[in-house]
């Protein structure tokens, strides 16, 4: 039987702006209560005044996820004030385009605070109220970078390739406790991830994605119960590809951004 997130209680993070601020009010729209969360109140506000439209006890807390002592404390103020957390959406994170040549410890230690150790603290803070209930769904935003290690992400790519595999161990050791898990894999999605201060420019040369329609597949991956999801699909058939040949992509990869930046030169 399908799943429906009607009348379910559900935390998404960075609910701010982009991927999640789009979920949200995908979420609200289909019935769920939202509790969104991010560090700017003024961009909250506005999503939440959208989300209690069509779901009027939804809320919103200003928490800096990165400070990971602070975790377990909010995941607890959520579940009093939200009554329990039925969906659980770790979607904040951060971009890291850098060369590895380049790259800080100190970069990388910031990206895996807030893109894999604040997911997995979140998880562990309300897993057992989904376990305790029989009833949970943890939905972890990941990234095809997680699958296919794109250039000049390295630290990004690797906190993107361990909540992935946290997921799957997650998903098995959950399996037959009505507590599922799900992974999404977007590609390219038109947000402020893009536009950031001290990263590279992309690379990319693929046309962006509207969040409002990774949105609208994240609804329906839920209701279906789909593991893993790759947004747009077709990521998954490379994904598949490299794993069958890991030095061709590798070598193609390389060939690729050779003559990308030699046309991205020429463009100026
Ligand atoms: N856009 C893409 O193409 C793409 C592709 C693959 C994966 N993803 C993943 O999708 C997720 C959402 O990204 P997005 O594209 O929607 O990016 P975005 O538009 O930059 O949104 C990021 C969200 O995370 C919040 N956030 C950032 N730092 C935070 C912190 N320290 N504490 C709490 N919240 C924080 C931001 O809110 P505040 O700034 O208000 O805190 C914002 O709401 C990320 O995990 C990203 O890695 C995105």
């Amino acid at each position: 039987m399908s799943y429906s997130v009607k009348g379910k209680r559900a935390l998404v993070t960075g609910g701010s702006a982009g991927i999640g601020a789009a979920f949200a009010r995908e979420l609200a729209r289909s019935g769920a209560v939202v509790g969104i969360c991010a560090r700017r109140r003024q961009l909250l506000d506005q999503v939440l005044a959208d989300c209690q439209v069509d779901s009027p006890d939804s809320r919103s807390w200003v928490v800096d996820l990165a400070e990971l002592d602070g975790i377990a404390g909010f995941a607890a103020q959520v579940e009093a004030e939200l009554g329990g957390v039925d969906i659980l959406v770790n979607n904040a994170g951060i971009p890291k385009r850098r060369h590895i040549k380049d790259l800080t410890v100190a970069e990388v230690d910031a990206v895996n605070a807030l893109n894999y150790l604040s997911p997995v603290r979140l998880t562990l803070a309300l897993l057992p109220g989904m376990v305790a209930r029989g009833d949970g769904r943890i939905v972890n935003v990941s990234s095809v970078a997680a699958r296919l290690g794109p250039p000049r992400e390295a630290a990004y790519s690797a906190t993107k390739a361990a909540i992935t595999l946290f997921s799957e161990s997650m998903a098995v050791d959950l399996h037959g406790t009505g507590v599922t898990v799900h992974v999404v894999n977007p590609g390219i999605i038109d947000t402020e991830l893009f536009h950031l201060p001290d990263n590279e420019p992309t690379l990319s040369d693929l046309p962006a994605e509207r969040a409002e329609d990774l949105a609208t597949a994240m609804r329906e991956q839920l209701e279906n119960g789909t593991f893993e999801m790759f947004f747009p699909s077709w990521f998954k058939d490379v994904a598949v590809s490299k794993l069958a040949d890991e030095d061709t992509f590798i070598a193609g990869s390389a060939e690729w951004v050779a003559a990308r930046i030699k046309t991205l030169e020429a463009q100026g």
